[in-house]
């Protein structure tokens, strides 16, 4: 007899090839390639995108995450380190989004074929929720592709962070416009950060330093 709990693993496994490295295992999952249509309501939407992420380390391909209207819980994103191509936050109104372990964008695949790292209108017409902060505290590396933050009216940390330390191309474009007032960084941080707390400076990769 074949028990739900197998038919279960099997499902789920089927959403992941894992993947042995020399080290660790790691846990390897394919992104998407939406860019701005959704794919029904808020719920399908969501669940779609927990289905596909929760547990993963690896993204193959893009994480796009479009038209997320209230603060769904998104913390099982915290597992992701690395995606192969971009990073698409767009239209949500959540103020946080926990990919706090995110190091590499690869920009394999490009948004608008030029963007690694795409942020924009992340806030309601209504009220004055909205993204606050990018999080992204241990990103130090975009390999390909620049980076685009724009009309996102709240966000208060993310847009002042020194980019050409992580961006690895220098020709590629930098478009940072239209976001929220500048929040001040720890006074151990220096001038660059992700957040107000000590434990959000930029790491600087380059000079091994914090910056
Ligand atoms: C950054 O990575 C370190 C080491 O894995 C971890 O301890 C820390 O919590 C991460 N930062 C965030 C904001 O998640």
């Amino acid at each position: 007899m074949i028990s739900w709990g197998v038919i279960l693993v099997c499902v789920s496994l089927s959403w992941r090839l894992e993947t042995a490295s020399s080290q660790t295992h790691e846990v390897v999952c394919s992104g998407t390639q939406n860019g701005l249509s959704s794919t029904g309501s808020q719920e399908i939407q969501y669940n779609l995108i927990k289905e596909r992420y929760d547990g993963c380390e690896i993204i193959m391909g893009n994480l796009e995450i479009t038209q997320i209207e209230s603060n769904w819980d998104f913390s099982y994103l915290k597992t992701i380190r690395e995606v192969t191509g971009y990073v698409l936050i767009a239209m949500n109104h959540f103020q946080e989004i926990p990919l706090g372990q995110l190091r590499v964008i690869r920009g394999n695949s490009l948004y608008e074929r030029r963007f690694a790292l795409s942020v924009f209108f992340n806030y309601p017409k209504d009220g004055s929720n909205g993204l606050r902060q990018l999080g992204l505290a241990n990103l130090t590396e975009i390999l390909e592709g620049g980076v685009q933050i724009i009309n996102n009216k709240y966000l208060s940390y993310g847009p002042w962070i020194f980019w050409q330390d992580i961006i690895r191309d220098n020709s590629a474009p930098i478009e940072i416009q239209f976001n929220g007032e500048r929040g001040p960084c720890h006074k151990a941080c220096g001038d660059y950060c992700w957040g107000p707390n000590k434990d959000q400076c930029q790491i600087s990769l380059l000079s091994l330093r914090t910056l």
